[in-house]
């Protein structure tokens, strides 16, 4: 008898298409650096962070690409666009590579933008890509995370989003003493081992209140449905609107923009918005690029054995 196989799950680049960046945030735990600059450029590597992200959502085959900002962010507006004045200069030049560089970031993705104006909390500035969304699932991708391009998250949740429909988060194990800095959630095994049914979020809960280990990580693919019911949701945590609770609404019984389904992430993952966490992001990805790798992991040897004089 001969056995037919299965046609393989194939992403469904064109169905989802677009993606929301949320970028408004002060990054107060950068300054001064972040006094006249955005948080979301500060440079991982030679790269600033939101382009890391941004290359992301395209690698998924998101393509749209709208950011929400607010004030002082015109200089994500500037990178995502031409610059012909470098670029003319590089021509002269004839420096083929660094005007390729240039462009790169220009040539990435549709960029679109809206202002928060009041930072009323993430569940709010989701809301305010609802005009530019229409009634169709989209992806959210939070800045602070860095997901390593090896590690394809995002292709897998679209994927999981057509196959089960409604919403699909991101979910990653942590340490239960830092769950508290996360959405942290309810979840039921499915018969896929990195897939769980979701049945309730709590946000950044108190201790004892945490009702698994399972963090939420800064990746969503959205139902539409979300929308109506960010714009029902009562300030929560932080008095600010927020995305977990419209989630755990998402997650109840057969709402429409449900089922919650989670991806448990295994991969590599840097939380730029953490000092310590920011370095050792740029530290890794320089320690395996391979123009600067070889001698920069040189000198991280000689430097973390004590052989350096100076
Ligand atoms: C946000 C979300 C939280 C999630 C986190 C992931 O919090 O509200 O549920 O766990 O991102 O990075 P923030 O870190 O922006 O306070």
């Amino acid at each position: 008898m001969s056995q037919q196989s299965q046609p393989p799950q194939r992403p469904t680049p064109g169905r989802i298409s677009k993606a929301v960046i949320p970028a408004a945030g002060l990054g107060t735990r950068f300054l001064p650096a972040t006094k006249a600059t955005p948080k979301e450029m500060l440079p991982v590597v030679d790269k600033p962070a939101i382009q890391y992200v941004v290359e992301e959502a395209v690698a998924a085959g998101l393509t749209d690409v709208l950011m929400v900002t607010g004030r002082n962010k015109r200089p994500l507006e500037d990178h995502f666009d031409r610059n012909y004045e470098l670029e003319e200069a590089l021509s002269r030049k004839g420096d083929a590579s660094r005007l390729a560089r240039v462009r790169e970031s220009s040539d990435l993705a549709t960029m679109h933008y809206v202002r928060q104006g009041d930072p009323r909390g993430l569940g709010h500035a989701v809301l305010c890509a609802q005009p530019h969304i229409g009634d169709q699932p989209f992806a959210v991708l939070l800045g602070d995370d860095l997901i390593d391009p090896r590690d394809p998250l995002l292709t897998r949740m679209t994927t999981v989003q057509h196959h089960h429909g409604g919403s699909v988060i991101a979910l990653m194990e942590v340490d239960p003493a830092h769950i508290h800095l996360y959405g942290s959630a309810a979840i039921q095994p499915t018969d896929e081992p990195d897939v769980v049914r979701v049945t309730g979020l709590v946000e950044k809960p108190e201790p004892g209140q945490a009702p698994s280990h399972y963090a939420v990580i800064g990746r969503y693919v959205l139902d539409p449905a979300v929308f109506t019911v960010l714009a029902h949701t009562p300030p929560g945590r932080g008095n600010e609107i927020q995305l977990t609770d419209a989630l755990k609404t998402l997650a109840t019984p057969d709402h429409p923009g449900g089922p919650v389904h989670g991806v448990v992430f295994t991969g590599r993952r840097y939380d730029t918005g953490d000092r310590a966490d920011y370095l050792r992001a740029i530290v890794r990805l320089a320690c395996e690029r391979d123009d600067l790798g070889p001698d920069f992991r040189t000198w991280l040897k000689a430097y973390v054995n004590g052989e350096m004089d100076q």
